[in-house]
């Protein structure tokens, strides 16, 4: 098998707006400058890893607009394949708008556009590649429909990051091999309460019936990778955080990365929050996707 990776999910057009701080229900609060990126959970994990040098292909769907014709320029500049990303007449490139606060935390509303209209035969038709690949990587801003039939043709290993969370039928989490939420989706998928502890978390991810292995992103404290009888905490290099947007995707397109080429999971995992770490140094999600080397000098190595 290659080391080639192919990505079901999202393309966004981010609008990102700089605020003291994300306002609480009823609250108003005065924004400051306001920037577009190109994201998505999909693309960004896709870009993750082919920044990080893998060959990537890009399941996915855009508006038959400018904004979606523009988008898969940069990718294809990008050496993302994107011929698997086709274009909707009938709805526009997907949106978000993203409050960015000064303590480089954000909130995110996503307006799905085209991405809602991927299909599970849009994935069956690039059954071939999810034949070949080393890793398929999925995520939840593209339906269930889509994401289930590509666990289903995946031959290789195949990562889900749940996000945005829901609840998970076993058929699906038995296709499963890893899953990457952080804590509040890993709370969602086993129908109970957010938990802080690492030692809950780990409990609460053990709990989880279907996938061989939880790799649970803590944010600044790093992930935790738990499989049926063993637990490993990684925590990450000291960074300065700018902007949190797109951390998740660094990492679950790092760890892809890894497992691609092969590497065992625990060491997966500590590239993949090394990476994660390197993202939160930047505006913007894509912008702020690192290479190998700004990976590797985090690493140590
Ligand atoms: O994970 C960050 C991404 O979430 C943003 O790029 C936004 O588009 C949403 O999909």
């Amino acid at each position: 098998m290659s080391d080639q990776i192919t990505v079901i999910g999202s393309l966004n057009r981010d609008t990102v707006i700089r605020v003291p701080r994300i306002p609480a229900p009823g609250e108003t609060v005065l924004g400051g400058d306001v920037a577009t990126y190109r994201g998505g959970k999909g693309a960004n994990q896709a870009l993750a890893a082919a920044r990080l040098g893998r060959a990537v292909s890009l399941i996915g769907r855009v508006g038959a607009d400018g904004d979606g014709t523009s988008y898969l320029r940069a990718l294809v500049a990008e050496g993302v394949d994107v011929e698997g990303v086709s274009a909707d007449i009938d709805a526009p490139t997907g949106q978000a708008y993203i409050f960015l606060a000064d303590d480089a935390e954000n909130a995110i509303a996503v307006v799905p556009g085209a991405n809602a209209k991927v299909s599970a035969e849009h994935v069956a038709a690039a059954g071939d590649l999810l034949e070949q690949s080393a890793v398929t990587l999925a995520q939840l801003e593209v339906p269930l429909d889509a994401v289930k039939a590509a666990a289903q043709l995946s031959k290789g290993t195949f990562v889900l990051n749940p996000a945005p969370a829901q609840r998970l039928g076993h058929e699906l989490l038995s296709k499963v091999d890893v899953i990457v939420p952080n804590r509040s989706e890993l709370a969602t998928l086993a129908g109970a309460a957010e938990v802080e502890d690492i030692a809950a978390v780990v409990a609460q991810a053990r709990g989880l019936r279907g996938p061989r292995a939880v790799v649970v992103t803590l944010g600044a404290a790093g992930a935790v990778l738990v499989t049926s009888d063993d637990e490993l905490h990684v925590t990450p290099p000291e960074v300065e955080a700018v902007d949190t947007t797109g951390a998740g995707d660094a990492f679950c397109g790092a760890l892809a990365d890894a497992l691609a080429r092969g590497v065992e999971l625990d060491d997966a995992v500590r590239w993949a929050v090394a990476a994660g770490a390197a993202a939160v140094t930047k505006l913007g999600a894509q912008t702020a996707l690192p290479t190998e080397e700004q990976v590797r000098s985090l690493t140590g190595g």
